[in-house]
């Protein structure tokens, strides 16, 4: 037995001076110093041996706990302590803290927001339709002639000969109209598609916002004192306007505003913005709203290229190409 306990303290010893890993460790602690590991067995054997070994190997037998136990206590602590040393060692307080990168708001969707808000303010709710229209709805409903040069194929993105990509925000117009009994008050923002060269000043694709309001007295002043404001909050008071008697099929009568654009230290001119008028009647008539009852006025502006003019942009694919030392930007 005195045997067997010093043989067990030198394998201890030994497995100890092993240990490399966790893994180790925890295989020490099992063999040795658990519940069913090698110095309990050795207490079960004592107990089965005479008075007189008692006495003799009790103590030694006692040591060896006390032994194994605060070496294997030791070592722990003694891991632990390099371990944070180490930790300590690995932060360097002098490093720069790790940047963040934060996305923003494309400078269009910037434009849409505002111009949103801006019709808010003055009453107009917000409504959407599908990119994907019906040939009814982005022409015929909205009074083009069967003939109309803005149908010709080159305009035109068609998918079949029903359905083709929106050439304008109006057929929201339709939509709106047929879902809903007037008062209407609304904006339709959205994107709209044009089959042309795409160069610095046109792209295949942009954003529209329309406006309708129908009700049973809507009058042409009314959409001027509309616009009026509108240019006013998105361009600043002192922005300089006039509007020009135009032609749309869905309006009638028909007019564009302009804006006095003057660059710093360049010429100035005028710059279209936006097409308006009132609601034709026969396009009341094609949403089933009755012309001698209600009247309406709507509007179209462009988004891309006031937002170009705003910020000194100068070609347009720069806000399709998203190049993000572009949008960085804005
Ligand atoms: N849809 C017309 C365009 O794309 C703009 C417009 C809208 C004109 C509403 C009048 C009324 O040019």
């Amino acid at each position: 037995m005195v045997e067997k306990i010093s043989e067990t303290r030198k394998s201890f010893d030994e497995a100890l001076s092993k240990v490399t890993n966790p893994q180790s460790l925890e295989e020490l602690r099992l063999k040795f110093l658990s519940k069913k590991g090698i110095v309990n067995q050795l207490f079960e054997d004592f107990k089965l041996t005479s008075k007189e070994e008692k006495k003799l190997i009790g103590q030694i037998l006692n040591d060896l706990k006390t032994y194994t136990q605060s070496k294997f206590n030791e070592f722990i602590q003694k891991l632990e302590k390099e371990y944070t040393v180490k930790k300590a060692a690995s932060i360097d307080l002098t490093l720069p803290g790790k940047q963040k990168e934060i996305g923003s708001k494309h400078i269009i969707t910037q434009t849409l927001d505002e111009i949103k808000n801006i019709f808010k303010g003055l009453g107009f709710s917000i409504y959407e339709g599908p990119e994907l229209e019906s040939d009814y709805n982005n022409f015929e409903a909205l009074n083009f002639p069967t003939d109309h040069p803005a149908r010709d194929m080159q305009d035109t993105f068609f998918i079949n000969q029903n359905f083709l990509l929106r050439t304008h925000t109006s057929p929201v117009q339709i939509r709106l109209m047929k879902e809903k009994k007037p008062p209407i008050r609304a904006i339709m923002p959205g994107k709209v598609f044009r089959n042309e060269a795409v160069s610095a000043k046109s792209y295949c694709l942009f954003h529209q916002v329309e406006g309708l309001y129908v009700d049973t007295d809507v009058t042409f002043a009314e959409l001027k004192g509309t616009l009026v404001a509108f240019i006013k909050q998105y361009f600043g008071s002192e922005i300089k306007y006039r509007f020009r008697a135009s032609f749309f099929p869905f309006t009638e009568p028909s007019a564009e505003m302009d804006i006095w654009w003057q660059p710093k230290g360049k010429e100035g001119r005028w710059m279209e913005i936006l097409g308006c008028g009132m609601v034709d009647p026969n396009v009341l008539i094609n949403v089933g709203i009755d012309p001698e009852k209600y009247v309406g006025y709507a509007f179209g502006m462009g988004i891309e290229r006031t937002t170009m003019r705003k910020y000194g942009i100068d070609d347009i694919r720069l806000l399709f190409d998203s190049d993000i030392r572009f949008l960085k930007q804005f």
